[in-house]
């Protein structure tokens, strides 16, 4: 596959034809060499059904390639046309109460009903076959951030009548599946498949187990869905690859399962986005995350399809990106093992929803600051980004992102604020403090290449996990494991033998008490007489044979154990017995790094992250600093500036340094 290191999105049918030629010399003039189309204009290729007319689409892909320019195409499931929802209403999706969702924005479609399937089939077919000869278009896009406005959607008849299905090859018989549910409680059991319902708005509260299943569901649907394009244009154009635009954190679709399909991730990165609370809040500790879990998907460097380039909006806006902030946030992508930037989008929309959502140039097209500012970033940073190609970072922590676990609370959170991923970002923000390199990983993957692996809050614990945990531990590994570990099957019921964390009670050298929701109070964690505040949940322990590092300071526990460590076999399993405050965390960190003989890449002030990537023998170390003030950074004498710069010491507001160590 050819390497690509720079691309924009774009969407020449919102332009008049006469621009298009002036559009195309510009990207080339700027380092843009492959641009992403086509995804949302099904009504522009398919006007009525059966008719296509590609002819526009061929014109603008012949005028890129006239400039070099080769293209993505992306298929248009996210927005089918006004005749589609004429003729079948009802692949218009219903949400949970069963209200309908209609025509006029988009995500518009129902992903398990037959007759948009139907659509998608013959829109797809066209499509590839028509663009399978073209030399030009080199890969393909499925649909649009698959998941995104999906996320309680869709509950219509035919969704049900997937899932039953599901079910039974799940469960078999029904009263397995009875079992599996705990129907007992509330007089819940079913008499046939035919009585299962999606979790519809209920009364009161709803089975969990229910919900759990719903969830699992809807990933594979999505996938599936994704699976059944994939097919097609496999099929047509075996040579020409396949991503797609994912989300980070976003839960609906497992993207571990739906990577499976991808020839390579990527990614749609807004930083500056419009639709944060607060603007002045520290947020380049979860971007981060969020890079590093993308190249979780496939365990290899993967691609940004969407990278802000301007103000983003849609009826609020966000803050303007300040003075090379957006090269700032382009560079963190790369890295965190980015090969391939695409600017959103090339030109601000006049119409439509997005018109405030802003491109690489303003509405009138007349290149200003952010122009000015990618361009530069692009000349310079070209040949970096040849040199680094299909390189990663190496890590030697690993944190385990659970979409089960996740699933599992958000049914049930337990404490009002606690959420899944801010949770587990509280371990992976205190190490991107220490510049430690953290790599994500799943359930399935190989956790023996790691010296650490944190693992929080393993709430459904099945035997394989469990082994799984166990094995690594036992062969050396140091495990971390926290509170509300090892408290249900893998069906979401609760375990009623055994201690607390079921399964892995022994290897934590623990068992659990009882516990204690905090609500509206915080608690303390005394950890060599200095107190700590911590949050949300406190798990009361008696200790077999772990060691207490640190002890409650508050409440009748006082003086329990908080955080423990017990050695097991040739490694180590600490348990976290509560949500840290970053001050807590930064201990725990400390202690959790110096045990397995970790270092950071170095000492930076705060807001300073250092990453690294290794490419071709050599060591690329990127010094980033996310704060609006000028930073001191001390740089070993192994470094030597990328660029042959002469290293001042100090990198300015929003300020960049990558090294190479020699
Ligand atoms: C992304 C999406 C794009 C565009 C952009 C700005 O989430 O993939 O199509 O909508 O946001 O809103």
């Amino acid at each position: 596959m050819k390497h690509y290191q720079f691309g924009v999105d774009y969407y020449p049918e919102h332009w008049p034809k006469e621009r298009w030629a002036a559009d195309a010399s510009m990207m080339r003039e700027m380092g843009i060499q492959i641009v992403r189309m086509a995804e949302f204009s099904w009504e522009k290729f398919e006007p009525a059904e059966g008719e296509f007319h590609f002819e526009d689409l061929d014109a603008a892909i012949d005028i890129l390639a006239q400039e070099g320019i080769d293209v993505i195409l992306g298929t248009p499931s996210a927005a089918p046309p006004a005749w589609i929802v004429e003729r079948d209403p009802d692949i218009q999706p219903t949400d949970w109460t069963m209200r309908r969702r209609h025509f006029g924005g988009r995500h518009h479609d129902c992903q398990s009903h037959p007759a948009y399937r139907t659509h998608i089939r013959r829109y797809v077919t066209a499509f590839a076959a028509h663009y399978a000869v073209n030399p030009h278009v080199v890969g393909w896009q499925i649909d649009n951030e698959l998941g995104n406005s999906h996320g309680d959607l869709c509950f219509c008849e035919h969704c049900e009548k997937r899932f039953r299905a599901w079910l039974r090859e799940k469960y078999g018989t029904v009263a397995e599946l009875n079992r599996a549910w705990g129907t007992a409680f509330w007089s819940q059991g079913y008499g046939s498949f035919e009585q299962v319902h999606a979790p519809r708005v209920t009364v009161t509260g709803i089975n969990p187990s229910q919900e759990l299943d719903w969830k699992r569901f809807t990933s594979d649907l999505v996938c599936e869905f994704h699976q059944m394009q994939a097919d097609i244009l496999r099929a047509a154009a075996p040579e020409k690859f396949i991503t797609h635009n994912l989300m980070g954190f976003c839960s609906k679709p497992s993207y571990y399962d739906l990577g499976k399909q991808l020839d390579f991730a990527s990614h749609d990165q807004y930083p500056g986005g419009h639709f944060h609370a607060r603007h002045d809040e520290y947020r380049a500790d979860w971007h981060a995350a969020e890079l590093d879990f993308i190249r979780a998907v496939k365990q290899q460097s993967f691609w940004i399809m969407e990278q802000q380039s301007g103000i983003t909006g849609w009826e609020i806006l966000g803050r303007a990106p300040k003075p090379n902030q957006i090269p700032l946030w382009a560079m963190q992508c790369v890295a965190h093992g980015a090969d391939t930037i695409v600017f959103f989008r090339w030109r601000s929309c006049a119409m439509g929803t997005e018109q405030y959502w802003h491109g690489i140039l303003p509405h009138n097209g007349v290149p200003g600051r952010y122009h000015r500012e990618i361009s530069a970033f692009m000349k310079k940073y070209a040949p970096l980004l040849k040199e680094l190609h299909g390189s990663v970072p190496k890590a030697d922590v690993a944190i385990l992102r659970s979409y089960d676990q996740e699933r599992a609370f958000d049914i049930q959170p337990h404490h009002p604020n606690h959420r899944y991923m801010q949770h587990v970002a509280t371990y992976y923000k205190a190490l991107h403090r220490a510049n430690v390199p953290v790599d994500f990983v799943g359930e399935h993957h190989d956790f023996t290449p790691y010296r650490v692996l944190i693992a929080p809050l393993q709430f459904l614990m099945t035997s394989e996990h469990a082994a799984k945990l166990r094995a690594y531990v036992e062969q050396g590994g140091h495990l971390v494991l926290t509170w509300r570990s090892g408290v249900k099957d893998g069906t979401n019921l609760c375990y009623t033998e055994g201690a607390v964390p079921c399964l892995v009670d022994d290897m934590c050298g623990l068992a659990l008490a009882e516990y204690d929701c905090l609500r509206d109070t915080d608690g303390l964690v005394r950890w060599d007489g200095v107190e700590y505040p911590c949050t949300q949940w406190c798990d009361v322990v008696d200790t077999t044979t772990a060691e207490s590092l640190a002890t409650y300071a508050h409440e009748f526990y006082a003086g329990t154990p908080a955080i423990t460590c017990n050695q097991h076999g040739k490694g180590k399993v600490y348990y976290v017995g509560t949500t840290m405050g970053d001050a807590l965390a930064d201990r725990f960190i400390s202690c959790l790094c110096e045990g397995a003989a970790i270092g950071g890449l170095l000492d930076t002030p705060h807001g300073v992250e250092v990453t690294h990537r290794m490419a071709g023998g050599r060591k690329y170390l990127f010094v980033l600093n996310h704060k609006e003030v000028p930073q001191q950074v001390k740089i070993p004498e192994t470094w030597h500036t990328w660029d042959g710069a002469v290293w001042e010491g100090t990198l300015a507001p929003l300020g960049m340094q990558v090294f190479v160590e020699l």
